[in-house]
């Protein structure tokens, strides 16, 4: 697969009639569905706040904790990820969900921590998750209540709070969906996005509608990513139904705005581990946030293993930014991408209940017919050289193999 040109990136408006015949030209002899490019290369040119060049890595407190957060929880947490070395491989934001806040405003408007779970308040946290070399994010809600109610949200008071949190030090920020007052979303978001731009601090816009007004079609250029589904569970019948409805979307993920599936329940007990590492090389692949969901303070060997494959993260982090995609339907799924330097990842993945055999064909995968290769497996990190057409293996129920192949 060609990598864009680098000078893409940046490029005027005015440019944008003659990159997507380039880009056209430059493509159409390969699988890359042409619309993929022609989206891509428009969103580029809308939001440019810098931030999401890759897709986010970090932390989130909601898939573990729900409600029963405090500001020791969040430290403990920041702790860990630096312990265990999972902040070295790029898992950097550390993100509140819901109920950081007190249940009302003070008396100017603004928002406050809740004065008994986070009695030191948002910047002391912040400044506490920076001196671990950390980001800090939070949540809010672009309606007039969170969706537990335990907090305010954030419609029209979009500038306030949006200063409040740049004020305090604040990397990233969750926008939530509840309580919508019968508004529709996009003007909802587009005021929030407005007014993160203009509070004086690069602030990560995480858009979190559900994919009930179809996001990938206009938040490129609102916000870094968008949920296009309903919240995950930690169960295999969720992660799979949800990995299938954000595949629909993959042509308008890109550098700078990406499809947001949900964060990861790796770790949080409800699936096997090949499950869970299924869920993870999906997610990787599909170019999803990885927003770990379990409490890292106490992590299993296995979800140690699964969450700090960088092989694994290398490809979900790879800078072409290409969102993977299902190539092969049926039980036996094959998923694969572009990635740069002509390479391909693929995934394997076996939906069925028994083992089975699985091939991908280059034919499907993006690679030409005669085109030799390096097959890199990423969980046993064997290498098998001069695989030629197709790769054929053996996978466990519910399991996957995921490689990496490069073109002799
Ligand atoms: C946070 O919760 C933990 C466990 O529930 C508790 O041990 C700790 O004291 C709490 N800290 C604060 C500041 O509420
Ligand atoms: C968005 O902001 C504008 C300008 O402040 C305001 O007039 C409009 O009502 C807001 N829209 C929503 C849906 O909040
Ligand atoms: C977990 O891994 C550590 C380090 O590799 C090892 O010492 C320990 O025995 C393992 N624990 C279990 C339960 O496998
Ligand atoms: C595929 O390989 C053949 C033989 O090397 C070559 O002639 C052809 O141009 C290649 N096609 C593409 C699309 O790269
Ligand atoms: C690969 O596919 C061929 C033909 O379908 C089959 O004979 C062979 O057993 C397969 N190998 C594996 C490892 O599944």
């Amino acid at each position: 697969m060609k990598r864009l040109p680098a000078h893409i990136a940046a490029m005027e408006e005015k440019a944008l009639l003659f990159a997507v015949f380039f880009l056209f030209l430059s493509t159409s002899a390969v699988a890359i569905r042409p619309e993929r490019s022609l989206v891509a290369v428009a969103r580029r040119a809308a939001l440019e706040n810098g931030l999401g060049r890759t897709p986010q890595m970090g932390w989130n407190s909601w898939n573990h904790f729900g409600c029963n957060i405090n500001e020791t929880i969040i430290q403990q947490t920041a702790d860990a990820m630096v312990d265990t070395g999972l902040a070295k491989l790029g898992y950097d934001y550390i993100n509140i969900d819901d109920c950081w806040a007190a249940y009302d405003r003070d008396s100017q408007g603004n928002l406050i921590a809740n004065p008994s779970t986070f009695p030191s308040g948002i910047k002391a946290l912040a400044d506490y998750v920076h001196g671990k070399g950390l980001k800090l994010g939070v949540y809010g809600d672009a309606g007039s209540r969170t969706c537990s109610n335990e907090m305010p949200g954030s419609l029209g008071y979009e500038e306030q709070d949006a200063k409040t949190f740049a004020s305090w030090g604040v990397d990233y920020l969750k926008y939530d969906n509840c309580n919508d007052e019968g508004l529709s979303p996009q003007p909802r978001y587009i005021n929030m996005s407005k007014a993160l731009q203009s509070c004086g601090r690069k602030i990560f816009f995480s858009l979190c509608e559900w994919g009930v007004d179809d996001p990938a079609k206009w938040a490129g250029s609102v916000g870094n990513s968008w949920r296009t589904t309903g919240d995950i569970q930690d169960n295999w019948e969720s992660m799979t139904a949800i990995a299938d409805s954000n595949d629909k979307w993959a042509s308008y993920a890109g550098p700078g705005g990406w499809n947001d599936p949900d964060m990861l329940e790796v770790g949080n007990g409800g699936m096997t581990t090949e499950e869970y590492r299924s869920h993870f090389s999906i997610w990787a692949l599909a170019k999803a946030p990885l927003l770990i969901g379990c409490d890292i303070r106490s992590l299993s060997n296995d979800t140690k293993v699964i969450l700090s494959n960088v092989n694994v993260i290398a490809v979900n982090q790879d800078e072409l930014g290409v969102q993977g995609h299902k190539a092969q339907q049926g039980d036996q799924e094959v998923w694969a991408g572009p990635l740069t330097g002509g390479r391909v990842a693929v995934v394997l993945w076996n939906r069925g209940s028994a083992e089975a055999s699985i091939t991908a064909y280059w034919s499907s995968i993006g690679l030409n017919e005669s085109t030799v290769v390096d097959a890199h497996n990423l969980w046993t990190d064997e290498i098998t050289s001069s695989v030629k057409g197709q790769l054929n293996e053996t996978v466990d129920t519910h399991a996957c193999k995921m490689y990496v192949l490069t073109p002799k």
